[in-house]
């Protein structure tokens, strides 16, 4: 009998680097959605014109693995793990992108001070007030 992969769960804050155009987010986005599919990787990335916040979560090994590409890529800085830990079941059913309105700039530099669980509560409190595509 095969062994169901571990589930683990990352949420990370950081910053679009200060030399690299709005329109890398979008390929971003398309590269992550394709790539995270077939990786079983789910989650929500959010971007506020500047910062970035994204959970991923499924198998652990991919999770950590992804976490680690992500941090070393230079179209982004000040990368910081606000929250990662196993996951008994799966939060998100896709991975997707948000936005946050433009009025909200500073809720996600807010989590950066929550605490872990805090953190993690309030950007899952968040997607009702994205603008989500699907
Ligand atoms: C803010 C941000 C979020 C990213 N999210 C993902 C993601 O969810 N999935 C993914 O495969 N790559 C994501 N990437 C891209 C990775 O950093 C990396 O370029 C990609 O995994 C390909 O790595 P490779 O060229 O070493 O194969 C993201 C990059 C940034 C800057």
């Amino acid at each position: 009998m095969n062994k169901v992969p571990e589930l683990h769960e990352v949420l990370y804050l950081s910053t679009l680097a200060p030399d690299a155009p709005l329109k890398v987010v979008a390929s971003i986005a398309s590269q992550a959605r394709k790539a995270n599919q077939a990786a079983g990787i789910t989650g929500l990335l959010v971007f506020d014109g500047m910062q970035f916040c994204q959970h991923i979560e499924g198998p652990r090994k991919a999770v950590l693995a992804l976490t680690e590409r992500i941090r070393q890529d230079p179209r982004h800085v000040d990368v910081d793990i606000l929250y990662h830990g196993p996951l008994a079941q799966r939060r998100f059913r896709h991975f997707g992108l948000g936005y946050t309105a433009v009025e909200d700039v500073d809720v996600l530099a807010r989590l950066r001070d929550a605490g872990a669980d805090a953190a993690l509560a309030q950007f899952l409190a968040l997607q009702p007030t994205l603008d989500l595509d699907g």
